[in-house]
């Protein structure tokens, strides 16, 4: 008499057949969600999509809930109601590590890498849950050259810019099929800034890659979104194409 929705993701890197129950092309669907800390309600019936092979990126100002928003789609905070679907298949109560070996990579804000471990010790926590001696794939290197030059150094002597090429490398280590980041560009200098951009849009190009941005830095955003959301106290509030983003004045929600 199970009913477990969530085994079927544990170990599941085989390309999902779309029949399998998702009528869309969405790399994920968020319904309904709610979120709450202590009395606080946090996320409010929060839905979106984020479209497979895209770039969404998520806006709002400080504290609106993006990060909360986050940790729900990881598993790191329990969902109190609501679902979350990856690839059609229901990942609301999976344990985070299932949601990673399920495909999706997580970027944190602040970068979290370990400051005592080496630069390739942690790219190697990235790959915990493949088989022994899985090696660092290549086009980690290839986007972040600054990671091989530093194997050896410690993450903690890293520059912030550094680190979070770092922290990104770690995320793709398991090859996900959706990338999550958290503000990547916050306290990072203008010229990593750009790298990380080039980054984020070839790992687009390659187009089997769904990523969720979530970005207060509107002109970056801007440059990579093919679609947006804009959220405002725990909800969504606005979302479209990428390229109507001016039109519908995105900007002014961002402003204080
Ligand atoms: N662990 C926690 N316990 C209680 N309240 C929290 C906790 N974490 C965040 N909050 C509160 O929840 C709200 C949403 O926070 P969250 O970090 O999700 O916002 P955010 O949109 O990511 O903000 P920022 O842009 O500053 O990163 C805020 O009011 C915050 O103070
Ligand atoms: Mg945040």
């Amino acid at each position: 008499m199970r009913t477990d929705a969530v085994a079927p993701v544990v170990g599941t890197r085989a390309p999902v057949s779309r029949a399998a129950g998702a009528t869309s092309a969405a790399a994920l669907e968020v319904q309904g969600l709610n979120q709450y800390y202590g009395g606080s309600h946090i996320l409010r019936n929060l839905a979106f999509d984020v479209p497979a092979g895209k770039v969404t990126t998520l806006l709002g100002r400080n504290g609106v809930g993006k990060t909360t928003l986050l940790r729900s789609l990881m598993g790191v905070v329990r969902v109190a109601a609501g679902s979350v679907r990856l690839d059609g298949r229901d990942i609301t109560h999976a344990a985070p590590y299932e949601r990673v070996r399920a495909g999706i990579g997580y970027v944190p804000q602040g970068r979290e890498i370990f400051p005592r471990l080496t630069v390739e010790e942690n790219l190697l926590m990235g790959l915990a849950t493949r088989p022994a001696r899985t090696a660092i794939p290549e086009r980690i290197f290839e986007m972040f050259p600054v990671l091989r030059s530093m194997m050896q150094r410690r993450g903690g002597d890293l520059s912030g810019g550094q680190q979070q090429q770092l922290a990104i490398g770690r995320a793709l280590a398991m090859n996900p099929r959706l990338l999550i980041l958290d503000e990547p560009t916050e306290g990072i200098q203008p010229s990593i800034i750009k790298d990380i951009e080039r980054a984020i849009r070839r790992l687009a190009e390659s187009g089997d890659m769904s990523i969720l941005l979530v970005e207060q830095y509107y002109d970056f955003a801007r440059s990579l979104a093919d679609h947006y959301v804009v959220m405002e106290r725990g909800e969504v509030v606005m979302q479209g194409l990428g390229a109507d983003m001016e039109r519908d004045r995105v900007r002014e929600r961002l402003a204080v």
